[in-house]
């Protein structure tokens, strides 16, 4: 039979990828389920099935060879999630880190104060949800943070937060590191891990949410190299997405104007992607000068200074913070993964043209690496199928399929994105050779 020709067909740029399409893909494929979905779910919170967790493996595991194991200036951590909650009053979040919102009285949706202003653009007076004019109350401050209690007695006292980022338990373990690792600066703190935000407007998939990770390195610099190191940081970071498969066009950095600046900072980039929702922050590198040390210090009265031996100087360090989202990147990359072709042997055969979904992840992202799947699903050609998984499943995570035509089996390892595939034929049992 005559094979028909593929319409060659440009890449869909990512302003092209739909999210409902995305967030319907990662669904029908176990990459991201909504959460506690059997109990009508719980908004924007999302769970990773089988692919998804490989997925966001796969993104930490190459963030953690890049800043940490390829490294020997940069050691990693695991602080815990409930910290003293000291920590948050000196960091400034307990005081700060807060949005102004204000509440629609019809409808009783909160707006955080600037998404009001930015859809109604001069005014602030119109409802983005009903259309009710003036219907705003004054906006409240409204902290982030998430409160728990520590043991059995719900008062101030056993009051603690859930972390909003991951970065105090490094500060707080400075000394800790440097004490047991006999480091000399400059020298880095990372960690990935969890991370909680009560944010007013979440949304756009796994963008914003309540629960999210981060991946997140302190590098403890001497004061006047900051600068040097910022830029550098700025570069290394923007240069990890690209060296793992962004397209270049969907990535940019932006300064932050003073007006953005964080209460830390003394200068910060954002690497941004254009999602399907616009330029976006995805990771923020921050000059955060001494001020994490400097409060710390205050308010545990303990020592968090460095004595410098060339210099014979004791001074408090500079800090640079690369802050990256575990769900971020993987929203970035499955949208710089998302690609649509027209099928042309969908079962009509009448010239009917399909469009099915591949996903184009770089090697390192990719859930699942090698796809073991036999032409017949009898002996002996299974049985030589099987051997070869599980010699390659020792290595990498790899599936076998032995389930419906080839051609089907092809492309339900393209539409998540599975580099390779190897067919073991009736050949294979002469020349042991696959293709
Ligand atoms: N320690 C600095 C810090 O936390 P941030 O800009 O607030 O800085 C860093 O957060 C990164 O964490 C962001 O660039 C984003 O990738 C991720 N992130 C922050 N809030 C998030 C949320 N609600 N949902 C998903 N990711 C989030």
């Amino acid at each position: 039979m005559a094979q028909r020709a593929s319409q060659p067909r440009q890449r869909l740029s990512s302003s092209q990828v739909s999210m409902d399409k995305l967030v319907s893909l990662c669904k029908r494929r176990g990459l991201v389920f909504p959460s506690s979905e059997i109990y009508g779910g719980l908004g924007s919170t999302w769970d990773y099935g089988p692919l998804g967790v490989e997925l966001k493996k796969n993104i930490k595991d190459a963030w953690w060879r890049s800043l940490v194991q390829s490294r020997d200036d940069v050691v990693g951590i695991d602080a815990a999630i409930l910290m003293h909650p000291q920590v948050w009053v000196a960091s400034g979040h307990a005081e700060g880190f807060s949005d102004p919102m204000v509440e629609c009285k019809e409808c009783n949706r909160r707006w955080r104060v600037d998404e009001v202003i930015i859809h109604n653009m001069v005014s602030d007076s119109k409802c983005p949800e009903c259309s009710a004019v003036d219907s705003f109350t004054e906006p409240r401050q409204f902290n982030l943070m998430f409160k728990t209690f520590v043991g059995p007695v719900e008062e101030g006292a056993a009051q603690v937060w859930l972390r909003p980022e991951t970065a105090q338990g490094i500060f707080v373990n400075f000394s800790n590191v440097l004490n047991t690792t006999r480091k000399k600066l400059p020298f880095g703190v990372a960690q990935i891990g969890k991370a909680f935000r009560n944010e007013i407007t979440p949304g756009n998939f796994i963008f914003r949410s309540r629960e999210f990770e981060q991946m997140e390195m302190e590098f403890f610099v001497k004061p006047g190299t900051d600068d040097e190191w910022f830029r550098y940081w700025v570069e290394e970071r923007y240069h990890w997405y690209k060296g793992l498969g962004i397209r270049e066009e969907n990535l940019r950095l932006r300064p932050h104007g003073d007006d953005e600046l964080a209460h830390y900072a003394r200068g910060c980039y954002d690497v941004e992607y254009l999602f399907p929702i616009g330029w976006s922050e995805l990771e923020g590198i921050a000059n955060r000068g001494n001020f994490d040390l400097s409060q710390h210090a205050s308010y545990s009265g303990k020592d968090m200074s460095y004595f410098d031996e060339e210099t014979s100087q004791r001074y408090t360090p500079y800090v640079i913070e690369p802050s990256a989202g575990v769900d971020r990147s993987a929203l970035a990359f499955l949208v710089d993964a998302y690609d649509e072709e027209s099928d042309p042997s969908p079962t009509s055969g009448q010239g009917k043209e399909e469009v099915r979904v591949v996903l184009r992840f770089h090697h390192d992202i990719a859930p699942v690496k090698v796809a073991v799947l036999p032409l017949s699903r009898k002996e002996p050609l299974a049985d030589r199928a099987r051997d070869i998984y599980a010699e390659l499943r020792k290595h990498w995570v790899v599936q076998y399929d032995e389930a419906q035509s080839i051609g089907r089996r092809y492309r339900r390892q393209d539409e998540v994105g599975t580099p390779l595939c190897v067919t073991v034929d009736f050949d294979s049992l002469d020349d042991s050779a696959v293709t």
